[in-house]
């Protein structure tokens, strides 16, 4: 049988780490292809799967090796509640991107511009995986496949569209920039091919966002207060969307 730590020393740099059971059960579901999987009990492991996810049991069957407890510790940068972790090869860019290219979509791309924060950008992407939007674009530094962001994702990055690109690669279609200073989103509609754009934690939107923009929306926000938290912005304009159709 092949050396489960062995070869996922081999592949642990060029593949997606998958942190956790969560994280390992939405990749299977979502046809993430995983290289290696490990627990350090596997009888533990499938029973969670029959309690929670019934449908990926016997893939998670086919791919767990049980490891010692020492072991699995080595493979992981922080061990998980669940000591479930695995290794999943990262989508093609070039697929994702002709993906979130094509402008007869039936939900919007998000776009955080220049984000931040790790946890903030994975609960973002879960939030898109849950809302079924066409994707998920950051300009700027931050890796969006970063694995503290697929950790903060729950492994749902496999889900949606998940690319970095600089503002002058976005998707076509109608660009909404949400901003504190915007018109009020309760009287726009959101179309499914919207682009909708998010700034960055500390700045807001740049000065090419917000030059690329078509309309710059507001959410609705009492005086005094500065602004929301980035991912709990998205939520509330996909809610929005959602409200006429989406999901
Ligand atoms: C934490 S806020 C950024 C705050 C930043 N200091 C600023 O000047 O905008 C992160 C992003 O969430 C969105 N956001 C937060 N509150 C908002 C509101 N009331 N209306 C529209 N967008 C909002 C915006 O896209 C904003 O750029």
């Amino acid at each position: 049988m092949t050396d489960p730590a062995g070869l996922w020393h081999r592949l642990a740099d060029s593949c997606v780490l998958l942190d956790g059971f969560h994280a390992l059960k939405h990749a299977v579901r979502f046809g993430a292809e995983v290289t290696v999987a490990v627990t350090t009990d596997r009888e533990a492991t499938l029973a969670l799967a029959d309690e929670l996810a019934p449908d990926v049991r016997r893939a998670l069957d086919a791919l767990l090796t049980e490891v010692p407890e020492p072991v699995y510790a080595s493979l992981v940068p922080r061990p998980h509640p669940t000591a479930v972790a695995a290794l999943a090869v990262r989508p093609s860019r070039a697929a994702h991107l002709e993906r979130l290219a094509r402008t007869e979509r039936t939900a919007p791309v998000v776009v955080l511009d220049q984000p931040r924060n790790l946890g903030n950008a994975g609960a973002v992407i879960r939030l898109a995986a849950g809302f079924g939007a066409t994707g998920v674009v950051t300009t700027g530094t931050l890796d969006p496949w970063h694995p503290t962001v697929v950790r903060a994702g729950a492994g749902l990055h496999f889900a949606t569209a998940v690319e970095r690109v600089t503002v002058g690669e976005l998707p076509a279609g109608p660009l909404f920039a949400l901003d504190p200073e915007g018109d009020d989103i309760r009287g726009t509609k959101l179309p499914d091919d919207a682009v909708l754009a998010f700034g960055s934690e500390r700045s807001g939107l740049s000065a090419d966002l917000r030059a690329r923009a078509d309309h710059l929306l507001s959410l609705p926000m009492r005086p005094q207060v500065s602004s929301y938290n980035l991912a709990t912005s998205v939520a509330m304009t996909l809610y929005h969307w959602s409200l006429d159709g989406g999901v």
